[in-house]
């Protein structure tokens, strides 16, 4: 929204919310998340053409359009629990559109839903008001941490609707609004039905990407072959490209798992088997990699990592946004607090509370559960810090400054042998090994066999 006000000076932005804190927070100084560039955009417009409201009932009836933009988690309980999404959220948003909106009006699916969720949200648009509304899908395509640039040269932007008289204007609306700043071709408009689904199959495919890659990497481990080389040779053909060839820890964030379980349930629930098994080979090979990653850590450090202390360098799901949902930290953390490791964790962004809000409602990991659980991690303010004292660094975001660290004062402040894990692949091995390091990384020859 801070985009799109930023690029049409012309179009009055009012976000809302029912989190007062939330709305106090997007207007004070210390917007409630971190993303490159949107502190200074949300400054250059708020108060011009850009407002955060709790006033929700008079700003949906002041509207023309209404963007729907809440979260829909994986459901923890009930039918397809663990896997379909929950669109209560939406559902409520759109009952409250029905009762305060006084006309008409053009309500945008922001979040991503289930394919036919459109059909709900009309449904319920139409038996609670009188008037006339038109219901348009719009997935959001940005990734974190590049959410600025996403918006401002998106690859594409996706609008689904109606194909009558009445949907197709509604879409040529929205198509006005991105028209702003994004060129005609790049933008597509579609049925609903293909909108909806595009947003699921589009992280789907990414992620079997990442599982790809990473299903070869534990191979290469195996064989002595190098997965960035692969990676190099097999991403320059065109045909496959070279983008999210990056083999990782595993992949995170609040979309891959959710949308691809997401994407099964709806294939199980039109009796596609087959189909729903496919991609969810894509979730199963992304465990297998966390849980690969705690075993050769374990294996490595003599088989025990009983009480000694481990470093984790980064805990956000991945480098530049300081959001935990589902990072790989967390699974490879639960497996090392289960063969009794202490760990101290540093994190440029990610708070102590954050982290452990992340183990509770991911992991189920609590002071009840694990107790020792508070003394076990601790938090630290620099790489520095954690890798005092620690028998292993285990490296789990991608941050920019762990590329540039002073290795020779890690090396020296850490037990010995110094093991190093690299879950990114992006510290200079050879360099470290010079050093003293003991290195393993994903997909990687090892030093010693
Ligand atoms: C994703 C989609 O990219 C975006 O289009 C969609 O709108 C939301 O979901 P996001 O979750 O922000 O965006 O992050 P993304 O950059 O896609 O990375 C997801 C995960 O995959 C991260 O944990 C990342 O570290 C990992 N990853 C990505 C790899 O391990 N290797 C790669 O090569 C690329």
């Amino acid at each position: 929204m801070a985009v799109i006000a930023a690029k049409s000076p012309r179009i009055k932005v009012t976000v809302v919310d029912i989190s007062e804190k939330q709305i106090a927070a997007w207007n004070s100084s210390e917007l409630p998340i971190y993303e490159p560039g949107l502190q200074e955009m949300v400054e250059s417009v708020r108060g011009k053409n850009l407002f955060f409201s709790t006033a929700i009932d008079q700003t949906i009836d002041e509207a023309d359009i209404i963007f729907v933009s809440v979260n829909t988690p994986t459901k923890t309980s009930g039918i397809g629990a663990g896997r379909a999404a929950n669109i209560k959220n939406c559902e409520l948003c759109a009952r409250q559109i029905a009762n305060a909106a006084k006309g008409g009006k053009i309500v945008v699916e922001k979040s991503t839903v289930p394919v036919r969720t459109a059909d709900s949200i009309k449904r319920v648009l139409a038996s609670a008001s009188p008037h006339a509304f038109q219901v348009l899908s719009n997935p959001e395509f940005l990734a974190e941490g590049t959410a600025i640039s996403d918006l401002v040269n998106p690859s594409r932007v996706l609008i689904g609707g109606e194909q009558t008289p009445a949907g197709l204007a509604a879409i040529e609306t929205l198509v006005g609004v991105y028209a702003n700043w994004v060129p005609r071709a790049q933008i597509i408009t579609t049925n609903l039905w293909s909108s909806e689904l595009s947003k699921l199959v589009a992280n789907a495919m990414l992620a079997q990407r990442v599982s790809s890659i990473n299903s070869i990497s534990a191979l290469c481990e195996a064989t002595d072959a190098d997965i960035d080389e692969i990676a190099r040779a097999i991403g320059s053909d065109v045909r496959i490209g070279n983008k999210f060839l990056k083999a990782s820890v595993g992949y995170g964030g609040s979309c891959f798992q959710k949308d691809i379980l997401n994407l099964v349930y709806i294939c199980e629930s039109y009796g596609l088997k087959e189909v729903a098994d496919y991609w969810h080979q894509v979730v199963l090979i992304n465990d297998y990699q966390k849980r690969r990653f705690a075993h050769k850590m374990v294996k490595s450090m003599f088989n025990t990592v009983t009480g000694k202390k481990i470093a984790i360098f980064g805990f956000a799901f991945k480098k530049d946004t300081g959001d935990t949902r589902e990072a790989a930290a967390a699974f490879v953390m639960k497996d090392l607090l289960d063969e009794r490791a202490n760990m101290a964790v540093y994190d440029p962004k990610v708070t102590r509370e954050q982290m452990f809000e992340e183990f509770k409602y991911t992991l189920n990991v609590t002071p009840a559960t694990v107790p020792d659980l508070e003394k076990s991690i601790t938090t630290c303010s620099s790489a520095l810090e954690a890798a005092t004292g620690a028998h292993a660094i285990a490296l789990m975001t991608e941050w920019d400054e762990f590329t540039i660290l002073d290795f020779n004062a890690l090396y020296a402040v850490m037990a010995k042998p110094a093991f190093v894990f690299d879950g990114r692949n992006i510290l200079p091995h050879a360099a470290m090994r010079k050093i003293g390091f003991e290195v393993y990384a994903i997909g990687k020859p090892e030093q010693i066999r």
